[in-house]
């Protein structure tokens, strides 16, 4: 099957990837009452059409924490990815770096920080807020050696929501006998995806914290440390500490009210992502799509201002850019590429994601993405 859309590939990801991992990947927490409505709510916003206007030239890029992005677009940190194709992570930034767009590393990479920059392109590492601070410094300092640009600091986690897709299908909350017995069957029934993994896709641990954990070898033992780990006690002032160690660019990735973006200017941050994880921590909460226009409203230029959740198309990419973000990033649509069959996929998915870009663009009249603003839309 040839992908021609982002659901194509969640499709293909469907049948390639063992039930626990698509499951996890497509999954969000409690009701998905979220998850829908980032889709959902996107969907509902309407493009204004405009014709005859000479549209041959058109501008992609977008200048952004000191890189050019040739398009406003970035693969937003998934966790694990090594577990959907064969060191996962260093595919899927192969693939954004040939786009021109970057690729977000999360600190639950199968791959770890110095891996990942081994492809040529350091990615942008995001970090959680650990209880372990002199953990976190070695980290920091990892990716500040392998050349990380910039730091994404997830701040939308400091307790995991839950996700019954995953008790369900034994992702979590399983005896180890069950997980073995789970692990023994997906091998069996998805020979594609045990090829690819365990002939040339080994070691399954968490690249980046596998020092750090010393109880187990098994993949879920690592979350199950990151899960104990993240710390609930963090505050802005804690960015301040961040920045002791990290001197880069820090972007803050989960805020959905323009009160915390208020304060992650005054905390310093050169950018943020409204985001809600998804769709995967709090359930109920606005779509990202939703909360944009009011935290553009609240902060101005005085930060960057990027989105993700839900966007699953170009004609996506310019409804965000229109209400003020300056790129959006995209979790799962990059992450069923990969199940779907590595960085050739994410590639095409990046390809499609430009080409349908393209498209509303010639068709609004939009010829430089820097000039995208609620003129775009019909109903702003
Ligand atoms: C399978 C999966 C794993 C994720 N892991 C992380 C992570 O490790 N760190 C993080 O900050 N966000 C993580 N996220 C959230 C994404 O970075 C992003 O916010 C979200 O996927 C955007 O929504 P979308 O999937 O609709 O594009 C994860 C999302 C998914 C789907």
């Amino acid at each position: 099957m040839r992908a021609a859309s982002v659901s194509d590939f969640r499709e293909m990801a469907r049948r390639r990837l063992p039930h626990i991992f698509f499951e996890y990947i497509d999954g969000g927490s409690y009701a998905e009452v979220t998850l829908r409505r980032n889709v959902a709510d996107l969907e509902e916003i309407a493009l204004r059409q405009l014709v005859m206007r000479d549209m041959t030239k058109l501008d992609m890029t977008v200048e952004t924490l000191g890189q050019t992005l040739n398009m406003p677009v970035g693969l937003a940190p998934v966790g694990m990815a090594g577990m959907y194709a064969h060191r996962g992570e260093t595919q899927a930034s192969r693939a954004a770096a040939a786009a021109g767009v970057p690729f977000c590393l999360s600190t639950v990479g199968v791959c770890s920080i110095e891996e990942v920059a081994a492809t040529g392109t350091p990615p942008w590492f995001q970090l959680y807020m650990l209880k372990d601070r002199g953990y976190m410094r070695e980290l920091l300092g990892r990716a500040k050696a392998a050349g990380s640009p910039v730091l994404v600091f997830t701040v939308d986690l400091p307790l995991p929501g839950a996700r019954y897709r995953d008790s369900r299908s034994g992702f979590t909350g399983s005896t180890p006998l069950r997980a073995a017995l789970t692990q023994l069957r997906d091998g069996i029934t998805h020979p594609a995806w045990t090829w690819d993994l365990f002939v040339h896709g080994r070691p399954h641990t968490l690249g980046s914290v596998a020092g750090a954990v010393t109880e187990s070898r098994r993949v879920t033992d690592f979350l199950a440390w990151i899960a104990r780990n993240f710390d609930r006690s963090v505050t802005w002032k804690d960015l301040d500490w961040v920045r002791e160690v990290w001197d880069g660019p820090i972007v803050v990735k989960g805020v959905l009210d323009p009160a915390d973006a208020r304060d992650a200017v005054k905390a310093g941050a050169q950018g943020l992502v409204v985001s809600n994880h998804g769709g995967r921590q709090l359930d109920g909460v606005l779509s990202s799509i939703t909360a944009l226009p009011r935290i553009v409203d609240a902060v101005g230029d005085d930060l960057e201002v990027y989105m993700d959740g839900g966007v699953r198309s170009g004609l996506d990419v310019l409804k965000a850019l229109a209400l003020g973000a300056k790129a959006c990033f995209v979790g799962r649509p990059w992450a069923w590429a990969l199940g779907a069959g590595g960085e050739k996929q994410v590639a095409r998915m990046l390809e499609i994601l430009r080409a349908e870009l393209a498209v509303a663009m010639v068709l609004t009249g939009c010829t430089s993405v820097r000039d995208a603003g609620r003129s775009l839309l019909d109903r702003p």
